[in-house]
């Protein structure tokens, strides 16, 4: 099979990879590719391969057992839930999965009410009624929350910001391993100081836990737990906010109608916004332990795959249009919080973030748009998040 060289792409690419994956997948829901951070890897854009593969037991994330990628170094922090096989992630899993239930998250919703209404109020008196949309709102909101729900109150948020992008979006394509030291050396730190002197907060009941059978975290399994939850408890949120209000303010119907009915149409048009340009591209790196066929190809034993959500996501064969930005859709089974043993355990969080941020958001500048005098998009680099850096806006 030939291999679709992503290498060279630049920023057309970043600004809208969609045009390309489509292509791909009308020539099939399986491709060999060398990403653009120069990995080679199965690539998966068809939705119901997708799906498959996500639930597929012989697709691997224990990356400690592949051989590939000797140069990234494993700490405790990358040591974690999603990079771990049954039945240790089972058992990770576990210990930490009833802290998030929808009724846990449900009761979060007046602070995350608050903490939106205090960033709204800042943004609305700043001079020139211009602002980043990122750094005013959709960057300190998930923060804020996750940090509050683990009991991370001084956290350095500028110094974290640095480590968790250097981790998940690095600007030079690999894992910043040192940024992956100090962030583990940190949170060591942390759990050491909680375990003497413990809170109300998440953290140190993960340290308190113990399940039926008397199992509980190490400490080493609590650096990973906190640097996994820490991690993607915010960068994918601000990309939802961010991704989403781009959707909205690029649809104006689409926006008017939303805006004459919040509580009708707010939660299907979080999740349209999901499915449309979501804020994972493509899941995180899997391998194939031993040979399988996934949508009539085979994957031969220790490759790299790629489980390629946003092209599943805009598959025509599930979603009718699927280029078509309908907040009405009810897009049911779209691949955005994943699939399988990996699903998200944060989107019932990320749902109600999504939601308040958006409605408070628009319900507070009538007259929001994006400021064309800002100049052209960042767009956040590599294969696994979809976003920009910076979202000027107006009102
Ligand atoms: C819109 C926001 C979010 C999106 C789109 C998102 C997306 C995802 C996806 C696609 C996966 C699976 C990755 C894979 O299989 O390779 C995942 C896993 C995970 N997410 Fe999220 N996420 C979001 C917010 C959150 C939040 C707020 C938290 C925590 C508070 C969180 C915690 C996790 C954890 C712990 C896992 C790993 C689960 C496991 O390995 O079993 N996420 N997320």
């Amino acid at each position: 099979m030939p291999v679709a060289d992503f290498t060279g792409f630049g920023d057309d690419f970043n600004a809208d990879p969609y045009p390309y994956y489509a292509r791909l997948r009308e020539d099939g829901p399986v491709h060999r590719v060398t990403v653009t951070e120069g990995q080679e890897a199965w690539l998966i854009v068809g939705h119901d391969e997708a799906r498959y593969a996500l639930n597929h037991p012989a697709l691997s994330k224990n990356w400690q057992d592949s051989g590939h990628w000797e140069d990234l170094k494993v700490t405790a922090a990358n040591a974690n839930m999603l990079e771990a096989d049954p039945p240790h992630h089972t058992r990770l899993r576990k210990l930490v999965v009833r802290a998030f239930t929808a009724r846990r998250m449900e009761a979060l919703r007046p602070r995350v009410q608050q903490v939106t209404d205090e960033l709204l109020d800042a943004m609305a008196a700043r001079p020139g009624r211009t602002a980043d949309l990122i750094a005013a709102l959709a960057f300190p909101l998930p923060m804020t929350v996750i940090c509050e729900l683990l009991g991370v109150p001084d956290l350095d948020r500028a110094r974290f910001r640095y480590w968790s992008q250097e981790i998940v979006a690095p600007p030079a394509g690999v894992p910043d391993n040192l940024a992956l030291a100090e962030l583990s050396g940190y949170l060591a730190d942390l759990i050491a100081a909680k375990a003497e002197d413990p809170g109300e907060d998440l953290l140190s009941a993960l340290i308190r836990t113990r399940d039926e059978d008397g199992d509980r975290l190490t400490s080493d399994e609590l650096i990973g737990m906190a640097f996994l939850l820490l991690v993607a408890g915010h960068e994918t949120t601000v990309n939802l906010i961010g991704n989403g209000i781009r959707a909205l303010l690029a649809h104006p119907a689409q926006l008017a109608a939303l805006r004459a009915d919040f509580d009708g149409l707010l939660d299907g048009a979080v999740e349209e916004m999901l499915r449309y340009d979501g804020p994972v591209e493509n899941a995180t790196f899997r391998w194939a332990r031993e040979p399988l066929e996934v949508g009539g190809t085979l994957i031969p034993a220790g490759g790299s795959v790629l489980v390629c959500l946003a092209g599943a996501d805009r598959d025509p064969a599930r979603f009718p249009e699927p280029d078509t930005f309908d907040i009405r859709r009810g897009p049911q089974g779209h691949l955005a919080f994943g699939h399988g043993i990996h699903y998200c355990i944060g989107a019932p969080l990320a749902r109600i973030e999504g939601a308040i941020a958006v409605r408070s958001l628009l319900e507070r500048f009538p007259g929001l748009a994006e400021d064309p005098a800002a100049g052209p998009r960042d767009w956040i680099s590599g294969t696994l998040m979809r976003g920009v850096v910076k979202l000027p806006v107006r009102w």
